[in-house]
């Protein structure tokens, strides 16, 4: 007879394994399992596995059901770990997924299922992992796009800057043939992982130069279908760029303008969809200074231009049949003797004058004159994102980020992709009544801030936008709630989110079988 009991439940502690385990079986430490299990309806109801694990339970002549019924109800997002139970997996996790009858919320525009699997396999990783795990197979649950996105999601660990790191854990499905909806949840992903990456490395490591390289070197592998164009100062400069350089040159950093061309289309002449992203490796708000103490999440302020890239790489890796471009004006938000100062007025590439009451507005600047640039591609659509005003994270949180849109279907594309993703949007307001407070400026056509600053910020900040489209299908993103994530989203750790990647891969897949705009 085996012996197995159980090491400990949902703590995520570095107990070691093998200390605790009463076992005949050998239990190394390599290789371990996650299993789901759904919550009862009831308490007298029977534990219901998902198909892997019931096939699994069966070859243990149901010893893990057993074994289970001695604990407490496995609730959503519990993990319990069994050591030494089975000779190919000497540790296996089980995880909690929540009621068997959870999909879309219309309340919480959610798929809940979904999202329950890449928690509960996130957290289960995340266990294996601090028990030192090298290798893990994850049981599909039914769907598995979802379970490799909570494994791969939750086992990243920004520790290249540490001596001591975690355990790099391997992860495939176990007994699956969905082998390709695994991978797409892989890449979805790791692209996203890539943004965080780029986001949480401090600004003297992720330069313009240094984030441009980056780019070109990841999309190196896929050089037939992408073209990179890494634009120096000079060009920007012949552009016309004004908007752009009056925030670079408060840098002693290069600025850089980073474009994307991903020809995915069959047909290669086909109008764009164009991603364009904030880029600033640092905002330290220039002469309006921040304060101190925060001012280091500032290093994130080019999340925009990171999840338009990694959404980009990804929609290429994937072989998205579209043409997408992605633009990034990248610079420095910084304070020197050449630095813009309150009051200055500048020109954008479109030849309308901007007065900068506030240097700290800067994103709305370079943007300016990246959705200038955006229109000579004739796209069909434009996306922005940025981390553009803290009012956002005022109004919403991280619980979504906001969208504001001129276009009702890109707007139903991009709300029924975020609930597959489960990284949400909400509709924000385009109001004239916004317009009007940044049309009036004392000596320019635009003010950089709303005449009644502390109210809308967000609004007014899109309404500044709003002047430099003229396209019908435009999407502003504000993602400045969503950068960052404490505890809110159970499957991310903590640090910069990289959201909202995996949303804007899926709404460029949606968008690619839309044959009616695109
Ligand atoms: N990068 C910031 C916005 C931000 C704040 C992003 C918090 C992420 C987290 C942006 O450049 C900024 O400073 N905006 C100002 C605008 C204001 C001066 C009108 C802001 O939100 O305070
Ligand atoms: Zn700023
Ligand atoms: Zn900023």
């Amino acid at each position: 007879m085996f012996y197995a009991r159980k090491i400990f439940s949902g703590s995520l502690s570095r107990n070691s394994c093998r200390s605790f385990c009463l076992t005949r079986i050998s239990c190394s430490n390599t290789k371990g399992l996650i299993l789901g299990v759904f919550e009862k309806a009831q308490e007298d109801d029977v534990l219901q596995f998902t198909e892997a694990g019931e096939a699994f339970d069966k070859s243990l002549s149901g010893k893990l059901r057993e074994l289970l019924s001695y604990g407490p109800a496995m609730k959503k997002g519990k993990t319990r770990v069994f050591c030494g139970l089975h000779q190919d997996f000497p540790n296996i996790a089980v995880v909690g997924l929540g009621k068997k009858s959870s999909g879309v919320c219309s309340l919480e525009l959610l798929d809940e299922g979904k999202e329950n699997i890449r928690t509960a396999v996130s957290v289960g990783c995340r266990q294996l992992q601090s028990l030192e795990i090298p290798s893990v197979e994850v049981d599909p649950c039914g769907d598995p796009q979802s379970a490799a996105e909570g494994a791969v999601l939750g086992l990243f660990e920004y520790d290249e800057l540490k001596e001591k790191k975690k355990t790099a854990v391997t992860v495939q499905p176990f007994r699956s043939t969905e082998n390709e909806a695994w991978q797409k949840g892989v890449m979805y992903a790791e692209g996203q992982n890539l943004a965080r990456r780029l986001m949480e490395t401090p600004a003297n490591l992720m330069t313009p130069t240094i984030f441009a390289d980056k780019i070109q070197q990841k999309l190196s592998s896929l050089s037939g279908k992408v073209q990179v164009h890494i634009r120096a100062k000079s060009w920007i400069e012949e552009q016309k760029m004004g908007a752009f350089l009056s925030v670079a040159k408060g840098s002693d950093e290069a600025p850089i303008f980073l474009e994307i061309h991903y020809n995915g289309s069959n047909n290669s002449n086909e109008d764009p969809l164009i991603f364009v992203g904030k880029g600033i490796t640092f905002d330290s708000g220039g002469i309006s200074l921040k304060p101190s103490s925060g001012m280091d999440a500032m290093r994130a302020d080019m999340g925009g231009a990171a999840t338009v890239c990694s959404a980009i790489l990804t929609a290429a890796a994937l072989h998205i049949p579209l043409n997408i471009k992605g633009l990034a004006p990248l610079c420095e938000n910084m304070p020197n003797g050449k630095a813009n100062k309150p009051g200055d007025v500048v020109k954008a590439k479109n030849g309308k004058t901007i007065q900068v009451d506030n240097t700290d507005a800067e994103g709305r600047l370079i943007l300016a004159d990246a959705l200038c640039y955006a229109h000579t591609f004739n796209p069909k659509v434009i996306v922005n994102a940025a981390t553009l005003t803290g009012a956002m994270d005022v109004a919403l949180g991280s619980a979504a980020t906001g969208v504001f849109t001129n276009s009702d279907w890109l707007w139903t594309h991009l709300q029924q992709a975020s609930i597959v993703t489960g990284d949400r949007v909400w509709r924000m307001p385009l109001f004239q009544h916004y317009t009007k407070q940044v049309a009036e400026s004392q000596l320019a056509d635009l003010n950089n801030v709303g005449k009644h600053a502390k109210s809308g910020g967000a609004c007014t900040a899109a309404a500044f936008l709003k002047e430099f489209v003229t396209v019908p299908h435009w999407a502003h993103l504000d993602i400045a709630g969503v950068m960052s994530n404490k505890d809110e989203i159970a499957h991310l750790g903590k640090g910069m989110s990289g959201r909202p990647t995996r949303t804007l891969v899926e709404l460029a897949d949606r968008l690619s079988q839309d044959k009616q705009i695109m």
